[in-house]
């Protein structure tokens, strides 16, 4: 594994994960694991930068999280999976990074404009003026109990969890792209500074995605209640199936439909070798939905069997799970420790 190059990436904690986090992130995770020196951690400190009040669903989270990822399949024997929080040489690489982080960098930075914006609107939908949230949101420096340190610092973490593995490639959805510009702009300035290249400058790696909708044909979302989750009961994901949003215009069997827009269609498209097959057959009404969506619960059936199988396994031995954990703390701890070493010497932080 050694020789191997780097690939890191987490996710925040966010609660159960769904067929959509699957084939948009986690599929790619899986198979990267076969080629690459893999770290996967669970970011929950990033998700304490906006969740800081509420943290009593943290550890339940983060093992739900980690439940998921070796329901996907990822293998701790191929990976390492961590959790952000067990490595604290994290936090000190953090503090370091933090002081040689220009301030405008942070406040520039398009993602977090946009986060601070929704979050505000969030926080004061239907309560303020339009004049005074206009002000509100135009004020990046804000007295508001949301734009907090950390939550501005959020870029700073991110370019630690990337730069503290030596990581060389990090898969990223296109909405993180900002946020690793920082990362390798952050390798470059520790090198100009301190006239050594300690970090390897992190390439991001993105995917094209498959379009999973959820049932009822918007995003899918646990929020939205349109979500089928990993390892989910299958007489309860075929129930879903039958319940797939289609052309409403179709009222018979044999009525012509629009495939396009058609949530049965994008799974298979997803699921389906024939997909464009049965397209055109539902384009000139030769195939009616409810055979269509037997067909597909009949293709999503084998991986939706091994999901099944996978969680029950995990969620049984939860023994093995800490074990799984330890591992991967322990793992990340050392690779961790070699680069941080190397900065404090260069920063002449230890003699
Ligand atoms: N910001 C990422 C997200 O919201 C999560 C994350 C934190 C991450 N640290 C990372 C991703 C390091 C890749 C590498 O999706």
């Amino acid at each position: 594994m050694a020789d191997k190059k780097i690939v890191l990436s987490g996710m925040r904690p966010t609660g159960k994960l769904h067929l959509g986090n699957f084939y948009g992130a986690l599929k790619n995770w899986v198979a990267l694991q076969e080629k690459y020196n893999c770290f996967f951690f669970v970011a929950d400190l990033h998700s304490l930068t906006t969740a800081y009040q509420q943290t009593e669903n943290l550890a339940v989270n983060t093992e739900a999280m980690l439940i998921d990822w070796l329901t996907a399949g990822l293998n701790p024997d191929k990976c390492t999976i961590f959790v952000q929080s067990d490595v604290p040489e994290v936090s000190e690489l953090n503090t370091l990074l933090g002081m040689i982080t220009p301030l405008g960098w942070l406040l520039r930075n398009p993602t977090y404009k946009e986060q601070i914006q929704e979050l505000l609107k969030q926080k004061y939908a239907g309560q303020l003026d339009e004049k005074t949230l206009g002000e509100k949101l135009s004020s990046i420096a804000g007295d508001d109990e949301i734009s907090c340190f950390g939550f501005l610092g959020y870029p700073v973490l991110m370019a630690t969890d990337i730069l503290i593995q030596n990581a060389s490639y990090v898969p990223v959805g296109k909405d993180q792209t900002a946020h690793l510009e920082i990362a390798r702009d952050l390798a470059r300035r520790f090198a100009e500074i301190y006239g050594e290249q300690v970090f390897t400058e992190p390439q991001p790696l993105y995917t094209t995605v498959a379009r999973v909708p959820g049932i009822d044909g918007r995003k899918m979302s646990k929020s939205y209640n349109n979500a089928i989750s990993l390892g989910e009961n299958l007489d309860d994901v075929r129930k879903k199936v039958m319940a797939m949003f289609t052309d409403p215009n179709k009222k018979k069997a044999n009525d012509p439909a629009n495939p396009e827009g058609c949530v049965v269609y994008a799974f298979h498209q997803i699921y389906n070798p024939n997909a464009a097959k049965r397209c055109e057959e539902c384009k000139a009404g030769a195939l009616g939905c409810v055979a269509c969506k037997k067909e597909l619960f009949a293709l999503m059936e084998p991986e939706l069997t091994a999901f099944a199988a996978r969680r029950k396994e995990i969620e049984n031995d939860k023994g093995q799970l800490a074990q799984i954990v330890a591992n991967g703390k322990e793992r990340a701890r050392a690779n961790a420790a070699t680069t941080l070493t190397r900065v404090k010497k260069v920063m002449r932080v230890i003699k």
